[in-house]
Parts: structure tokens; C-alpha cells; sequence
């Protein structure tokens, strides 16, 4: 009698549960938006609303269940499945798609529990669900970020099943809309030509945006997109969804209309020769998707993603950063250690931090005098630097500068030591001839025993060298010959191990020198995501340093990542552009000069001095402030942006003409994130000397309100001539 009683009470609870749990309602918030996901009566979660942030809590358990088993079948009515599974009753792309241990390819998943906690900034919701029919888990994580306004997701992946499964889908996370029109802008990207915007209206069926070549992942298009809800994505109104994904690899983003209309969005890892053998209790962690909704247009989104990156993701985010002279474009691979020294001399001219030695110190079996050998050789070259680093070091320190190395420690020239010793370390296919990419192969960085070696390359600079302030750190093939002799019978895990590998050595790199600030490069800006930031204070976004081109790819890349992670350098590049212009719009972004000052005359290296004087001064504006794109070049023959600080008593201008058309018609920019009742003080500055400033820039004062309704006429019809102009509230 006693057992029937307890019996009937777990009876009760487990059902009252149950009842509860069938109308959960999860919401995941920041101060501007609501993801809200709710839990049908059939035990599966599903997407219930994401847009505006809702104003009344009451009205969150107003959601309809959109699940009415054995109703209506079309898909709408089928709901809106948070992590669709395959092989089941969803017609679409899946989330994720797992073969069992027993052969079967079917996955749904049901909600088990959930929990939120407070994080660093935000609100973490972690979500279990479980397989109704096999021991397979998933765990859905999201972090908000009120504040920022920005959300980040993964998932987890693991089973207990007694033999490995096979996944070969693995989303971050999958996002639906409801509308009737989705454009879609994709920033596509090519050596010297990144962050390309193009746009398109998204029409039904699928519309994928991936890459498949590994380590120099990113070289054809970036892992971030922006989506225009019902109108293309505009600056400063409309909705808008910025995301991107975290993962220095191969990504895909699928962007499916289904047959109601609506848009599924899917981030995830490219599943394109990875099907991936999970053993039992092993984690499957999927990179994170960091997204931000605006309503405001994109303008608003970006400077979301820029606070949220300085904040919580970005390496020493809240840190500052160091200018510097760079020998690449200068030297290439010839130069001695008495130009260096030389150089180091140019750059204390110049007033930057640091002399930053690129490719070209290393190889002495196999020097490395051009890029067809000595990839992977660390040690000095004993013919160009007879006293190695130390020497370097002492040169710098002598002249008040910071020394700054290049590495591009996951490659080997076939012609090296380290491929003599070691051709089981590199990705190469056994029985065909070998592809090389500018001559290099790719080091097996799923081989822990390669981990090691790439780890103590790094290590071994630093740890002989400790006052080696900075390092680049390149990566300029992409994977070829897709084949890990570590991985043997496994080659579905080599692009997704690949990159493991990596974030391993990284992770310990910035274990053991958190301070070491460090530059992303990959062939230019072929590496650039929110996972390899962790560890990288900047990347290098081009090695087109035409300060035309540097305008379009500048603009594209400030859509998601904050100016303080742009490494910008002044060249010659473009040498019909003046000196002015190339070092203005270098300083919209982190300030770096790659050239000899030899090559200027004296008025330039006067002029770049100053610039370097007055970028210094204002890089806390520049780095840190709100960034405000007010002219885009895509739009017409002039581009425009500004920095305002937090508390809108500081701003800078800056203002490119590019080709404007004789006799143009000329626009005041107006400006914006000014405080309508401040007065402001503006003073065009990186005048060249003897130049005076237009006078309706030298000291004149206006209101804030003036300044963004009316405007001030900064723009000329001049090819390629620019403005920098400080704005200082009274
Ligand atoms: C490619 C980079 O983008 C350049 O800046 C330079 O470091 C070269 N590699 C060196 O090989």
C-alpha cells in the first residue's frame, strides 16, 4: 500500500513536470533582443520568436506551440526546431546528422532540462536534449550579452553508444526567420582583394557560402555574413543580423528557403570531407556563432560586435596597441643585419614602437632567401644575422624601439632540414605527386608531436629572447594533398583536427606569454575569426596596401571586427596617391608604416612623423571609440568614417576623396554619435607642412545637432585626397 502511495506521488510530480516542461519557455536575452524557445508538447524545442526584445514578460507564454501532432504536416506547423535532427520528419537542412553504431542515420532530439547562469558580462543558458531512441546527448550553449547586445552559441555533441558514430552534420546553431524577403550580403576575398560586399536577395532553396581549403581557410570568402530582413542591408536603419563563426578552418553557411518562406540559417563547421568518428563519451564541440540583431541597420550591429569583441573576446581587447615599421614591402628577403639596424634607426625616426623583421631571418642548410626554401628551419640565418636575435634586439634597444619576429611555424618548404628529418610530420597524399602552394606544404598539426614542434618554435624564440615584444604570425597555403599519415584510417578528421591542432599550440602559447601581443596573417587577411582572436590581438586584413583598395576592404572588414584589430600599414603601393592620403587611411585602423623612409622627401617624413604624433595622441578614439561609417565607397567616389569617445566629448573625421567625376555634385557628411547640445571645436589635422587647413576647419564651432543634420562640406572633387579632422567638445 505504502509503495502504490509513493508510486502515485513521483507519478504526479513526474507528470506535473512533464506538463511544465511541455509549455518551457526559454528565453535568451540581451537589452535589445529576445531569442525565445520553447518546449512543444510532443518534448522537442523550438524556436518561437527572435527579433525586438519584448516588453512584457507575461506575454512570453503567449507563444503558440507550433507542434499539433497529427495535424497539419507542413512545415510551419512542424515548427521551428532549434537542433533539427536528420533522417526523421524535417524535409530541410538538419542541424545534425549522425549515422548510429547500429547503422541507422536518424536523429531527434528531445528536451531533457536547462539552466542559466551569470558570466562575465551576460547570462549563459546551457540546454541538454537527448535522443529519444539511442544514448546520444547535445547540449546547447548560448551567451548574451546585454550590454553589447550580442549573443554567442555552440553545441556539444556526445553518446554512450557502444560503438563509434559517425556525424556528419555538426551546426553551431540553427536560426529561423519569417518574412517575406532576405537579403543576403557575403564579403568574398581573394589575395589582395578581401572583404569584398556583394549582395543578393535570398529566393527558395539553398544558398551556401563555404570554403574548403583548410589552413589558409578564408583566402575566397569570409566566416561572417549580414542579412537584411524584408530590405537590403542598409548603415543606419532596417533589420539587420550580423553573424560569424569562430574557426580558423572550413566553415559553411547554409541559408535555405523552405516551401512556407521562411529562411533557416545554419553556421557550421563544412562538413565536405569530414565525416567525423566519434567514440563513446568523447566531446564533439562545435565552433561558436556570434550574432547581433539590430534594428538600426548595420551600423548599429557592427559597433555591437566591435564593444562585445574589445570586451570579452578580441586578445588584450581592452589593451592598447603598438605602431610599428614593417621590412616586407621595403626588403622582401634581402637585407643584412646592418640595415636592419638601419631600419631600427627609421623607425625611432618615424616615432613608432617597434621594428617588425618579416620573412627572410631563418634557413641556414636551406637559407631562406626567397620563398622557395627553408620553411621550417627556425634558426637564424648565420650569413645575413651573425648574431641572431640578440643582436637584433640589442640594435633595437638602442634606438628606443620594441623588436617584432615573423613565423609561419604550420609550413615546411619541401627543400628544409625539417622535411629531410621529418616528411611524416606533413599532410601529403602517399602515392601521387605532391601540389605545392608557393612552394610549401602543410605541417600535420593533428599530430601532437607536430603540436609540440610548432609550439616550441614559438617558445624557443621567447623563452632565449624574452624582450622579443611582438610576433606575426602568417600562414600563406591552404591544405593540399589531403592526407594526415598521423591520422591514417581517419582522413575525415584531418581539416576539423587540423584546426584543433592549432587553437592546442595557441592556447598554450598565450598560456605562457599572455602579454606577447600577436598579429594574425594568413597571405593577407585569409585568417580573420572570432576563435583565432582569443589569440590574436589584430590581423593583417590585405597585402594590397593600395590605399584605394585598402578603403573597400576596410570598410568590409569594420562590419565586424573593431579598427584596434585592423593592422593598416603605410607603402608604396599606389604611388600615385600622395604619401598623405596612403597614411591617412592607414590611421582609420591600427597604424603601421612598410617602407624606407629614404624613398621620402623631407616634407613626407615630416608629415609622417606628425601623423604618428597625432595617431598616438588619439588612438584611444580611434581603437576604442564608436565607430560611425558615414560614407560608403561602394556608393560613390568619396568614403567616410568617425570615432566618437564614450562620453561624445571627442570625436575624428575622416574623409577620402576617391575619383570624384569633374564638376560633381558634393555633399556635406553628416556626421553622427555626437551629443546634440555639446558645442564642438573642429580642427582639420596630418596637414602636410606648409599646408594650411581649409578655414572652415581651423578652430570653427558648431553643435553637436548642426554637425549631424547639416553637415560640414569636407568632401573635394581632388582624386585621392583625404581629411583628417578632431573634433573637441567645448
Ligand atoms: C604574406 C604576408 O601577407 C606578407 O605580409 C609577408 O609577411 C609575406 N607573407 C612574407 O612571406
Amino acid at each position: 500500500m505504502k509503495r502504490l502511495f509513493i508510486s502515485l506521488i513521483v507519478f504526479c510530480i513526474f507528470t506535473c513536470l512533464s506538463a511544465y516542461d511541455a509549455k518551457k519557455i526559454i528565453r535568451i536575452g540581451t537589452d535589445q533582443t529576445d531569442l525565445v524557445l520553447q518546449v512543444a508538447p510532443n518534448g522537442r524545442l523550438y524556436q518561437v520568436y527572435l527579433g525586438d526584445k519584448l516588453l512584457h514578460d507575461k506575454e512570453l507564454n503567449c507563444f503558440f506551440p507550433y507542434v499539433k501532432s497529427g495535424s497539419d504536416k507542413s512545415v510551419s506547423t512542424r515548427g521551428w526546431e532549434v537542433y533539427a535532427g536528420s533522417g526523421a520528419e524535417d524535409f530541410f537542412e538538419p542541424a545534425v546528422a549522425i549515422t548510429h553504431s547500429d547503422g541507422n542515420p536518424s536523429t531527434v532530439l528531445q528536451y531533457v532540462s536547462s539552466e542559466q547562469k551569470s558570466i562575465k558580462g551576460g547570462i549563459e543558458t546551457v540546454i541538454r536534449l537527448k535522443d529519444s531512441e539511442y544514448p546520444v546527448e547535445v547540449m546547447l550553449y548560448y551567451r548574451a550579452y546585454p550590454k553589447e547586445n550580442v549573443i554567442k552559441t555552440w553545441s556539444e555533441i556526445k553518446h554512450q553508444e557502444k560503438k563509434t558514430i559517425i556525424l556528419w552534420r555538426y551546426a553551431s546553431t540553427m536560426l529561423y526567420f519569417s518574412g517575406n524577403n532576405y537579403y543576403l550580403t557575403e564579403f568574398s576575398s581573394d589575395w589582395a582583394k578581401e572583404a569584398q560586399m556583394n549582395s543578393q536577395q535570398l529566393q527558395f532553396g539553398k544558398k551556401i557560402i563555404d570554403t574548403k581549403l583548410g589552413s589558409r581557410a578564408a583566402m575566397h570568402v569570409h566566416p561572417f555574413f549580414e542579412l537584411g530582413l524584408e530590405q537590403p542591408v542598409q548603415e543606419t536603419q532596417g533589420r539587420v543580423l550580423v553573424g560569424t563563426m569562430g574557426w580558423t578552418g572550413n566553415f559553411r553557411f547554409t541559408f535555405e528557403v523552405d516551401n512556407a518562406g521562411n529562411l533557416r540559417v545554419i553556421p557550421a563547421i563544412n562538413p565536405y570531407a569530414s565525416h567525423y568518428e566519434l567514440r563513446p563519451n568523447e566531446l564533439f564541440v562545435t565552433p561558436e556563432f556570434i550574432f547581433t540583431y539590430s534594428n538600426k541597420g548595420t551600423g548599429q550591429a557592427s559597433r555591437n560586435l566591435h564593444d562585445w569583441a574589445r570586451n570579452y573576446q578580441l586578445k588584450d581587447g581592452c589593451g592598447s596597441r603598438l605602431t610599428l615599421l614593417n621590412n616586407w614591402e621595403n626588403t622582401c628577403f634581402d637585407f643584412n643585419e646592418s640595415l636592419l639596424a638601419d631600419l631600427m634607426k627609421e623607425a625611432n625616426h618615424l616615432g613608432v614602437d617597434m621594428f617588425l623583421l618579416d620573412d627572410g631571418w631563418f634557413g641556414n642548410k636551406y637559407p631562406r632567401n626567397s620563398d622557395t626554401a627553408g620553411l621550417g628551419d627556425w634558426e637564424v640565418m648565420k650569413k645575413k644575422l651573425p648574431g641572431g636575435i640578440p643582436t637584433l634586439v640589442e640594435s633595437a634597444k638602442k634606438v628606443g624601439v620594441k623588436l617584432g619576429i615573423w613565423i609561419e611555424p604550420e609550413m615546411v618548404n619541401p627543400k628544409s632540414e625539417l622535411f629531410e628529418k621529418h616528411p611524416e610530420w606533413v599532410i601529403s597524399l602517399p602515392n601521387r605527386k605532391l601540389y605545392y602552394y608557393r612552394n610549401q606544404l602543410v605541417l600535420d598539426l593533428s599530430n601532437p608531436k607536430v603540436q609540440d614542434f610548432v609550439f616550441g618554435v614559438v617558445d624557443c624564440i621567447l623563452t632565449n629572447n624574452p624582450e622579443v615584444a611582438y610576433l606575426k604570425w602568417d600562414c600563406n597555403s591552404p591544405i593540399t594533398n589531403i592526407y594526415s599519415p598521423y591520422l591514417k584510417n581517419k582522413q575525415g578528421q584531418l581539416y576539423i583536427d587540423y584546426v584543433r591542432g592549432i587553437y592546442r599550440v595557441l592556447k598554450r602559447v598565450k598560456e605562457k606569454y599572455p602579454e606577447v601581443p600577436m598579429m594574425l596573417c594568413s597571405g593577407g587577411g585569409a585568417r580573420c575569426d572570432y576563435e583565432a582572436l582569443k589569440y590574436f590581438t589584430e590581423f593583417w586584413c590585405s597585402d594590397n596596401t593600395d590605399p584605394i583598395e585598402r578603403l573597400f576592404i576596410q570598410w568590409g572588414f569594420s562590419q565586424v571586427f573593431p579598427a584596434k584589430a585592423m593592422a593598416a600599414h603605410v607603402t608604396s603601393w599606389n604611388k600615385n596617391t600622395s604619401v598623405k592620403f596612403r597614411t591617412d587611411v592607414a590611421s582609420m585602423c591600427k597604424l603601421g608604416f612598410d617602407l624606407g623612409l629614404k624613398d621620402l622627401n623631407n616634407d613626407e617624413l615630416v608629415f609622417c612623423r606628425q601623423a604618428v604624433v597625432n595617431w598616438t595622441r588619439l588612438k584611444g578614439l580611434i581603437l576604442d571609440g564608436q565607430q560611425y561609417r558615414l560614407v560608403s565607397p561602394y556608393e560613390g567616389n568619396h568614403m567616410s568614417v568617425m570615432y566618437v569617445n564614450q562620453d561624445k566629448s571627442k570625436a575624428i573625421l575622416f574623409t577620402y576623396d576617391i575619383n570624384p567625376r569633374f564638376a560633381e555634385k558634393l555633399l556635406p557628411v553628416k556626421l553622427q554619435g555626437l551629443d546634440s547640445f555639446k558645442r564642438y571645436k573642429i580642427k582639420e589635422i596630418n596637414l602636410m607642412p606648409n599646408v594650411s587647413s581649409d578655414l572652415i576647419f581651423d578652430n570653427q564651432i558648431y553643435s553637436g545637432d548642426y554637425l549631424m543634420k547639416v553637415g560640414i562640406d569636407a568632401f573635394t572633387t581632388n582624386r585621392a585626397f583625404s581629411r583628417v579632422i578632431e573634433i573637441t567638445a567645448e
